[in-house]
């Protein structure tokens, strides 16, 4: 049997096997993340423009992100579920980001959280940490923050900036993150972190030398709604595509008849089946019954 994965554990991987990673927000996506054997199961605040229909993932509250995580972590997968804190749960306070991080163990199940940005949010880092709550970083193009970037861009592009970005996971892996995802940075970027810092570095638009990978479930099987994909996508099936084919097959059986066969019907006892067929209307044998009573 597969044994639980946990924050320290994929710590001790940092440089040794890569470590796998991919979305989950309900209870069949989880079941399959962790028959794939995922090592992580993310409980992306994605799950807002991947399920719930938003144009990005701002609209998505504490109370929702619970609501997934506490779905996936009900299959009891053996990946570490990390739930992700949504935009606004963890700048105000220390005190409040505590308080929610707290909820995505105790209401939702998870191993970990996971939150965006760099130095400018070290003291949630460490309340989180104090409370004994694993953290995961998360830097490069943050989607939380689409609106000061001016739109989802691939960042550290330019030295400066990617000196900042370098300099952000060290701070984060020195506070004690287990793992750093690494979103939409140049492969020079993600490598220089990933040779540099103790954490393990899980990339997604960052190159092949990050210690591993991560994709969103809907992207990854062909599932999703919308027409765009990233460049970092890769595409390993079609499943929203084999759903239309397998719904056109069952409404073209509904109109033909073909559905339901002999195989999904349910039978009633012959001899009940005959006493039912000499009612010639059941109605009236109510009424004589009633009849009779009174
Ligand atoms: O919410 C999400 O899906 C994520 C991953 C893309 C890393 O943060």
């Amino acid at each position: 049997m597969a044994t639980k994965v946990t924050a320290p554990s994929v710590l001790a991987r940092k440089g040794g096997s890569k470590l796998k990673m991919v979305t989950a927000y309900d209870a069949p996506t989880a079941q399959i993340a962790d028959r794939a054997g995922a090592d992580i199961i993310l409980v992306g605040d994605s799950v807002a423009n991947v399920v719930l229909g938003y144009d990005d993932t701002l609209a998505v509250t504490v109370d929702v992100m619970i609501h997934h995580t506490a779905a996936v972590t009900r299959m009891k997968p053996h990946s570490l579920v990390v739930g992700d804190m949504p935009w606004l749960s963890y700048h105000s306070s220390t005190e409040e980001t505590v308080h929610n991080a707290g909820r995505f163990v105790q209401e939702g199940g998870a191993g970990a959280v996971k939150l965006e940005g760099g130095r400018k949010r070290l003291d949630m880092i460490h309340a989180v940490l104090d409370a004994e709550i694993p953290v995961m970083g998360h830097l490069g193009l943050t989607p939380q923050s689409v609106h000061a970037m001016g739109g989802y861009r691939v960042q550290g592009k330019e030295a400066h900036a990617a000196y900042e970005l370098i300099s952000d996971a060290h701070a984060l892996s020195d506070a004690g993150v287990f793992a750093i995802v690494l979103e939409g940075v140049p492969d020079t970027v993600a490598e220089i972190v990933t040779n540099e810092i103790e954490a393990p570095t899980i990339g997604i638009g960052a190159g092949a030398d990050c210690d591993g990978q991560v994709l969103v479930f809907h992207d990854v099987t062909g599932l999703g709604a919308g027409e765009y994909l990233p460049k970092f996508v890769k595409q390993y099936a079609h499943l929203a595509d084999d759903a239309v084919t397998a719904l056109e097959e069952f409404f073209s059986d509904v109109e033909s008849g073909a559905f339901p066969s002999e195989a999904e019907t349910y039978h009633m006892p012959a001899e009940s089946a005959e006493i039912l067929r000499n009612l010639s209307n059941p109605s009236d044998h109510l009424m004589a019954d009633e009849a009779m009573e009174h």
